[in-house]
């Protein structure tokens, strides 16, 4: 187990799996109107450099929740690398709260702001990896089939999300068809861990450039924006580029079963149509709802003393 929660491949799949089990428990307990206070005094410390709704909601009510608090940090605030060093900020971070959630551009800033920080720093997202939205995916799924048994196909942008279903994938041995443009595959370096997790997982992982092989038969359909936060000024030229793998009724007639999921939020009209995401298939909501829950439950894994 890590301090940290920085990216999926730096945990077991046994420890996944009781934070997935502790995540069920939580929103069991809440729909009882239960809140477990598991973080009593514990603070909180969310630093983020993008917009975000889901995210920083979830974690601010997930602290709340467990009895303990959160505090919003923006970048024009404390000016991370201007008015001071990423160490510095951790350093003093580490002074006053028990952990600390960051979503950055650079993932190598989250991975440095852990390396020195004292107390526990979690991914709230980067250029390269969103860990949590992955759990919240996984105790999804598991609401709707066997995790461990079921096809779940990613259609579009080899982006943070799918770079964060390859490592949830391989580390749990899952089932992951990937399908997205050969100039847009996951990056290089996730790949290459996610093929030594995979060895001794047994994942499946696979890839192909056609959308139509990757859902084919699968039991749930995932698809992301296809211009994350920062390639804006790329819009124009990514919509042409993913023109083909655009989640709507004529892919999911291969995969009539499936569930559609998305992480949100969705640009309708671009990598999924709003007749899907608003039909009887879509448990996108079910996603965003479990990001509180699966946070939750990471958050006593990290600050619970
Ligand atoms: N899915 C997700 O992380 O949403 P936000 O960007 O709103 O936090
Ligand atoms: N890939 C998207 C995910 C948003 C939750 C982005 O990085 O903007």
């Amino acid at each position: 187990m890590s301090k940290d929660f920085l990216s999926l491949a730096d945990w077991s799949a046994d420890d996944l799996r009781m934070i997935l089990v502790r995540a069920k428990e939580l929103k069991e307990l809440l729909a009882k109107g239960e809140r477990p206070q598991t973080l009593i005094g514990r603070a909180l410390a969310m630093f983020f450099e993008k917009p975000s709704l889901r995210t920083h909601v979830t974690f601010e009510a997930g602290m709340t929740q467990l009895g303990g608090h959160a505090i919003l940090l923006r970048p024009e605030q404390i000016g991370i690398g201007t008015r001071e060093s990423p160490s510095d900020v951790a350093r003093n971070l580490s002074r006053w709260v028990d952990g600390i959630v960051a979503r950055t551009y650079s993932h190598a800033l989250v991975e440095e702001l852990a390396r020195v920080a004292t107390i526990p720093v979690v991914n709230g997202l980067t250029d390269l990896l969103h860990p949590c939205q992955v759990m919240a995916d996984f105790q999804t799924i598991a609401e709707h089939g066997d995790l461990d048994e079921v096809a779940i196909a990613y259609v579009g942008d080899g982006n943070n999300m799918a770079n964060s279903l390859v490592y949830g994938a391989s580390v749990l041995g899952l089932e992951l068809r990937l399908a997205t443009p050969a100039s847009h595959r996951p990056a290089l370096r996730v790949r290459q861990r996610a093929d030594e997790l995979a060895r001794v997982s047994g994942a499946k992982v696979t890839w192909s450039e056609d959308p139509f092989e990757a859902v084919r038969g699968a039991q749930f359909v995932y698809t992301d924006t296809w211009t994350s936060m920062g390639q804006e000024a790329e819009a124009d030229l990514r919509r042409q580029v993913f023109s083909a793998f655009q989640v709507n009724p004529k892919l999911l007639a291969e995969a009539p079963d499936a569930y559609v999921m998305h992480c949100l939020p969705a640009h309708r009209g671009e990598e999924i149509t709003d007749e899907v995401l608003d039909g009887h298939r879509s448990i996108v909501f079910d996603q965003a709802e479990n990001r509180l829950h699966a946070q939750k439950a990471i958050l006593e894994r990290l600050l619970r003393r």
